[in-house]
């Protein structure tokens, strides 16, 4: 389980996160919505331990990534998958050493790597392209590919950053349903950061909405549209 507690985080004097509490429960997809620049994205930052709030705590399982030594921090980071914004492959591997990269320390013969490799394309519904290199990709495919490269990993949490900005309504929708057969096939706890609210409410169990640095209110998947809260209608209006 993650637990944020009270979270803040300022780039000089840019505040970003003030006050940020939201808990996280085995199993669930969670998803948090928010306008452009609310600091999604430095909150997941924050919670895989790539940036260091100024206050606040992060439990993961039970520990507080903000004060662990960097040693035991490495060791709570392999718990997460992070799908970058960007799919953040590298440019200069095929898709099956993108893959590979993160298995290499398990010194798998080369037959055991490439059914791995196999079996990761295919929960993300590719196949036979373990040669071609990322340029020679669709940003769809790109995402999915990054998408097996962070299943490779084995994660408990994965973390998506905008999974379906910037695709066609086709690929919006087969990454949605992908995110969704994932959190079934291998038991994942998820949080997902988007402004796409029909995405949004179809991949999670719960919505929180991140609105001058605070989460400002959390609903049921499917109570999101009928919300009282105001802060919720305003930016639901404002994004259909
Ligand atoms: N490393 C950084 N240095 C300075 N400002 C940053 C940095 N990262 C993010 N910000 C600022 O924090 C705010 C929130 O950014 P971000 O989390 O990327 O928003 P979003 O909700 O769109 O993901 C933005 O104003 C951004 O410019
Ligand atoms: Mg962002």
């Amino acid at each position: 389980m993650i637990k944020i507690v009270n979270l803040y985080k300022s780039f000089g004097n840019k505040v970003v996160l003030q006050g940020v509490d939201l808990e996280v429960y085995d199993g669930e997809t969670i998803t948090i919505i928010g306008g452009s620049g609310q600091g999604k994205t430095v909150l997941l930052k924050c919670i895989i331990g790539l940036l260091k709030p100024d206050k606040g705590k992060i439990f993961v399982d039970g520990v507080d990534i903000t004060t662990v030594d960097k040693k035991m921090l490495r060791n709570i980071q392999k718990k997460f998958g992070y799908l970058f914004q960007s799919s953040a492959l590298f440019d200069s591997m095929t898709v099956f050493e993108n893959i590979s990269f993160g298995l290499r320390h398990l010194r798998l013969t080369k037959e055991e790597l490439q059914r791995r490799v196999k079996l990761y394309l295919s929960y993300v519904g590719l196949k036979d392209i373990e040669h071609l290199y990322p340029s020679e990709l669709s940003g769809g495919m790109k995402k999915r590919v990054s998408l097996a490269r962070t299943i490779a990993y084995n994660p408990q949490y994965i973390l998506y950053d905008e999974p379906t900005t910037g695709l066609d309504p086709q690929m919006t929708e087969i990454i949605t349903d992908l995110i969704i057969s994932l959190q079934k096939k291998l038991n994942v706890t998820s949080i997902v950061v988007t402004h796409d609210i029909k995405s949004a409410i179809k991949v999670s169990q719960r919505i929180a909405l991140l609105a001058e640095g605070k989460i400002v209110a959390i609903e049921p998947a499917e109570n999101l549209l009928y919300s009282t809260n105001t802060i919720v209608q305003k930016f639901i209006k404002g994004e259909t």
